[in-house]
């Protein structure tokens, strides 16, 4: 639907003056963690269900372009990606941009300079391509704003960058808001982009923390893109767009209701499933690792024994988000400490919060 809008309304800038337009973009982006999880993919990176995410604040990607009319016939695009020119990450960043292309025609007719770079560690189930897309499709949707005569409404750009964000990653659809984030048709909806979640949170579940274990930060075995096709063919998908829908309506009342306990019930079946999956895929694959096992029996056995409100999800690999509300933190942070940083690789820890979104960094000259 809206992708023949996109292709319509697409802008080109031959014959346009640009000297007097702003000529360097930046956005801040941050990751999301998925509490319902999407798992597969139809048609141009459509979720087969919907999901929920909390969007993240201290992991972000920060991404600068610097732009003008092309020297040569065609556009050229230089890009750094964690300060390096050659990362691997930053081939797919350019197959994105090269997807971008139909919807902003007005690249090839610019030399970029895109200076992107993460605030954690790249890749190892960190969500990376949620925060680097979504941080790219904000900055390139920018210059389009900065090139339109008519500037599109904020809501109607942040719905934009979200459906391009897509493009890039799924999981990027949802970095472009902040606190919860839904992404997919259910009762309403879109599996075109994201929306923040409009309900009322009773505490305390409105503000979360995240701290991120890291069990291992060796590139994976099988990244997400193969994990989402091995679905189409996948004995259970039927059960599992079944269960996604279910614990969607779970976790809408949980969040009402302010209630812990059923949060997370369903975080951690939700974490567990999509590993699950990719255990019983054909092929199948396991990304866990013995210590993402070992903290998670820990936290249960800590939670039984304590009562504190804490859970964990996981996202594609092995690391574990452990989620605890603000009243928790001292308790929590001394148990980790004590207890799961020798479980963690170099005893890596990464603390987080449910984050505001996305931030405009720059719009104007260099
Ligand atoms: O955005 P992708 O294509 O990398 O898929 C990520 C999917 C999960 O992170 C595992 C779940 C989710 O909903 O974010």
């Amino acid at each position: 639907m809206l992708d023949k809008k996109y292709r319509d309304e697409a802008l080109d800038i031959d014959k346009q003056d640009l000297s007097s337009i702003p000529h360097a973009v930046g956005w801040e982006s941050p990751s999301n963690i998925a509490l319902v999880k999407y798992w597969g993919k139809k048609g141009i990176q459509e979720p087969i269900n919907p999901s929920i995410s909390m969007t993240l604040s201290n992991m972000h990607t920060q991404t600068r372009i610097h732009y003008a009319r092309a020297m040569n016939e065609h556009g050229r695009v230089w890009l750094r990606f964690n300060g390096t020119d050659n990362h691997p990450f930053g081939k797919r960043i350019q197959r994105y941009l090269d997807t971008l292309d139909s919807y902003f025609p007005f690249l090839k007719s610019l030399d970029l300079h895109i200076d992107s770079r993460n605030s954690f560690p790249h890749s190892a189930g960190m969500a990376s391509s949620a925060s680097a897309m979504s941080s790219m499709a904000l900055a390139i949707c920018s210059i389009e704003q900065n090139l339109r005569e008519e500037p599109l409404r904020s809501d109607h750009f942040f719905q934009k960058a979200s459906y391009m964000a897509r493009l890039g990653s799924g999981s990027a659809a949802r970095s472009l808001y902040g606190h919860y984030v839904e992404w997919g048709q259910h009762a309403y909806g879109s599996d075109e982009f994201a929306h923040p979640y409009a309900k009322k949170i009773q505490e305390p579940l409105s503000f979360l923390h995240d701290s991120v274990l890291v069990t291992s930060t060796e590139p994976k075995k099988k990244n997400s893109s193969s994990g989402h096709d091995l679905m189409e063919q996948h004995p259970y998908r039927q059960a599992r767009i079944e269960q996604a829908l279910n614990n969607l309506e779970k976790i809408n009342r949980s969040l009402k209701e302010g209630d812990f306990h059923s949060f997370s019930e369903v975080v951690e079946e939700e974490a567990l499933s999509l590993h699950a999956m990719m255990l019983s895929s054909r092929p199948g694959y396991a990304l866990l690792k013995e210590a993402t096992i070992r903290i998670i029996d820990e936290l249960r056995a800590f939670r039984q024994e304590t009562g504190t409100q804490v859970t964990f999800t996981l996202d594609a690999g092995p690391n574990v988000h452990v989620l605890y509300p603000t009243r928790e933190k001292e308790k929590i942070r001394q148990w980790l400490h004590q207890q799961l940083k020798p479980l963690c690789e170099n005893g890596k820890m990464i603390h987080d919060f449910t984050g505001n979104g996305p931030e405009q960094l720059h719009n104007g000259t260099y």
